[in-house]
């Protein structure tokens, strides 16, 4: 009786699965526990700051017009990713995304620094028919955005929500998000989105 129960373990089919399960469950913890505390996952990058009510609204129109499925939003570190999309995404950057959109299907170009590189104008023709912009392009068009008017009690109730969730937003933006979100359309909400994407971090992050 050397064997310490081995044998038992060996014998019983239930036992050794749950001890299984708790060996991996613990190999697990000890890998995801330490990244939740770990700063530079869980800290906004500098610059980086909870979407305005606008923007806001354009991401939620973002996710719900499916705009995922062909888009990522995360730039990987490899040279040929930041010479064609920008510095590569570090955590830090997407703290404030919930869910975040980073994705993995590229039938379009990686959207994570998209912000700034065209005007608003090029968006609204590209967004209503990207064909008149970008003559090959197999993107849908989405023109009925112009004729849904952004509800500002919605974005006031998800950054409400998102408060509770730890996102510093304080009292006058949640009262006033109604009124900035007030007569713009889900096509310029989503515009505002795009303009804002991968401008926010002001670190530079050193793409090799
Ligand atoms: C069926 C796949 C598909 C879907 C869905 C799609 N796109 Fe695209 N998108 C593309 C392709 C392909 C391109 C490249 C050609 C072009 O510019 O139109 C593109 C280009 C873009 C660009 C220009 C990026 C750049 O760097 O030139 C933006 C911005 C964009 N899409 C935004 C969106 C938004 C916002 C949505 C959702 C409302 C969306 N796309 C949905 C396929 C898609």
């Amino acid at each position: 009786m050397a064997n310490f129960g081995h044998e038992k373990v060996e014998k019983h089919v239930g036992l050794m699965a749950i001890l299984i399960v708790i060996v991996i469950s613990f190999g697990g913890l000890v890998q995801i526990v330490p990244m939740m505390y770990q700063a530079s996952v869980v800290d906004p990058a500098p610059g980086v700051e909870p979407y305005p009510a606008l923007e806001l609204a354009g991401r939620d129109v973002y996710i719900s017009e499916g705009c995922y499925n062909c888009h990522s939003q995360m730039i990987r570190p490899f040279r040929w990713e930041t010479e064609r999309y920008g510095d590569y995404s570090v955590a830090g950057e997407f703290v404030y995304d919930r869910p975040f959109q980073w994705g993995s299907k590229r039938t379009g170009p990686d959207l994570a620094r998209v912000g700034g590189r065209y005007s608003d104008l090029w968006h609204e023709i590209h967004l209503l028919n990207p064909r008149d912009v970008v003559p090959e392009s197999n993107m849908p068009g989405y023109p009925w955005l112009v004729d849904n008017m952004v509800d500002g009690q919605r974005v006031t109730a998800s950054m409400r929500a998102l408060r509770k969730l730890g996102h510093p937003y304080t009292d006058e933006q949640i009262n006033a998000a109604a009124d900035a979100v007030d007569g713009y359309n889900e096509l310029q909400a989503l515009i505002a989105y795009l303009q804002g994407l991968g401008v926010k971090s002001t670190t530079a992050t050193g793409a090799p």
